[in-house]
C-alpha cells in the first residue's frame, strides 16, 4: 500500500468563514477544523493514493504567526517525516506569511519527502472558494513520488521554498516564483513539472538545528528598510534599547543604503548586532556583497526570507 499523507491544518483564509453568504472578503480566517475542510473534498481519497489523515496544529491568521507555532510545527513534521509509514505531508496555512513557513521549514527538515504548503485566498464559505482545489492538488503533490523536498502549491502552481513570495492581496493566483518561475503545475492529476522534471532534494542548512529548536531563544531579528528621507534613528533606538540581536536591512536595488541608515548599521554593527542586506526588489537577485563588507547579504532572498535566515544562523552557531 502506498504511504500515508498527513495534513496539518494551522489555520488561515483557507478554514475562515464569513457571517456574509458568499462574500470573499471581510471573513474570519482559522475557523474550520482540518477534517472539516477534507471532508468537503471526497476526490481526497484517491488522489492521495493510501491513508490521509489529519491534525489540527493551530488555527491562525498567519499574520499572527507565532515562533512557537513555528517550533511545533517543525516538532511534528519531524515525527511525521521519521515514520516510514508516511509517503508525505501538506501543511494548510495562511498566504500571509506561508513564504516565510515554507522558507523557515526548507532550512530546517532533513528530508526527501515532499512537504507542501497549501491555503486559499477565500475563505470556505465564499461563493467560489479556491482552498478545495488547492488542498487537492497539494494532496496529490505529497502523494507524487517524484516531489521532494518543501513545496507550496496554490492556484495550480507549484512553487519552490526559496522563490515564492505572494504579489497580490486579492487575486487567486496570488503567488510568484520571480524570474525563475514556477516548478510545475497541477492541472489536471499529476503534476507537470517546470523543464519535464522533478527538482531535486536540497539538504537543509540548518538540519542539525530542528531537533534543538525548542531548547533555543529565538534571537530578536528586526527588518529596517531603506527609502527615501531614511534616516538611522530606527536603528539607533533599537540598539541603545538592547532589544535586538539581529537587523536585516532591506535595501534598495543592488544591496544599496541610505546614507544615513548606513552609518547607523555601521553603529550597529559595531555594537555587537549582527547586521545583514536584502534587497528589497521583488525580482531578481543582487549580488553578494565582498567578503571585506561590514555585514552579510542575502542574495536572492527577500527582506523578510532574509529575517528568517539570519534567525537561523544565529541560533545555529
Ligand atoms: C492568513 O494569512 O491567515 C489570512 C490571509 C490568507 O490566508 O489569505
Amino acid at each position: 500500500m502506498a504511504g500515508k499523507i498527513v495534513v496539518l491544518g494551522t489555520g488561515g483564509t483557507i478554514a475562515g468563514t464569513s457571517d456574509v453568504p458568499g462574500a470573499s472578503v471581510g471573513y474570519t480566517a482559522g475557523q474550520l477544523g482540518i477534517a472539516q475542510l477534507l471532508a468537503a473534498v471526497p476526490q481526497l481519497a484517491q488522489a492521495a493514493r493510501g491513508p490521509l489523515v489529519a491534525e489540527q496544529l493551530a488555527q491562525v491568521d498567519s499574520k499572527d504567526m507565532t515562533h512557537a507555532l513555528w517550533e511545533r510545527l517543525v516538532q511534528r513534521c519531524l515525527v511525521h517525516l521519521a515514520d516510514e509509514t508516511v509517503a508525505g505531508i501538506v501543511i494548510t496555512h495562511g498566504t500571509d506569511t506561508l513564504e516565510e513557513t515554507a522558507w523557515l521549514l526548507h532550512n530546517l527538515l532533513p528530508t526527501h519527502k515532499p512537504v507542501v504548503l497549501t491555503s486559499a485566498m477565500r475563505p470556505a464559505t465564499a461563493l467560489a472558494p479556491d482552498g478545495p482545489q488547492n488542498l487537492l492538488d497539494a494532496v496529490a503533490l505529497a502523494a507524487e513520488p517524484d516531489a521532494h523536498g518543501v513545496l507550496a502549491v496554490a492556484a495550480g502552481v507549484v512553487h519552490g521554498a526559496r522563490e515564492v513570495a505572494k504579489m497580490h492581496p486579492l487575486r487567486l493566483d496570488a503567488f510568484a516564483s520571480g524570474d525563475g518561475g514556477p516548478l510545475g503545475w497541477m492541472d489536471a492529476g499529476p503534476v507537470r513539472w517546470a523543464h519535464a522534471r522533478a527538482p531535486e532534494a536540497s539538504v537543509p542548512r540548518h538540519g542539525g538545528l530542528a531537533a534543538r529548536l525548542g531548547q533555543l531563544a529565538w534571537p530578536r531579528v528586526q527588518i529596517v528598510l531603506s527609502h527615501a528621507g531614511a534616516d538611522g534613528s530606527v536603528v539607533d533606538a533599537l540598539v541603545t534599547a538592547g532589544v535586538v540581536d539581529g537587523l536585516v536591512a532591506a535595501a534598495t536595488g543592488n544591496g544599496t543604503l541610505h546614507q544615513e541608515l548606513e552609518q547607523a548599521l555601521t553603529r550597529a554593527a559595531a555594537a555587537g548586532v549582527a547586521v545583514c542586506v536584502a534587497s528589497r526588489c521583488p525580482q531578481g537577485r543582487m549580488l553578494a556583497l565582498p567578503p571585506d563588507a561590514p555585514w552579510s547579504s542575502a542574495p536572492g532572498l527577500s527582506p523578510v526570507k532574509a529575517r528568517v535566515s539570519l534567525m537561523l544562523q544565529l541560533m545555529d552557531r
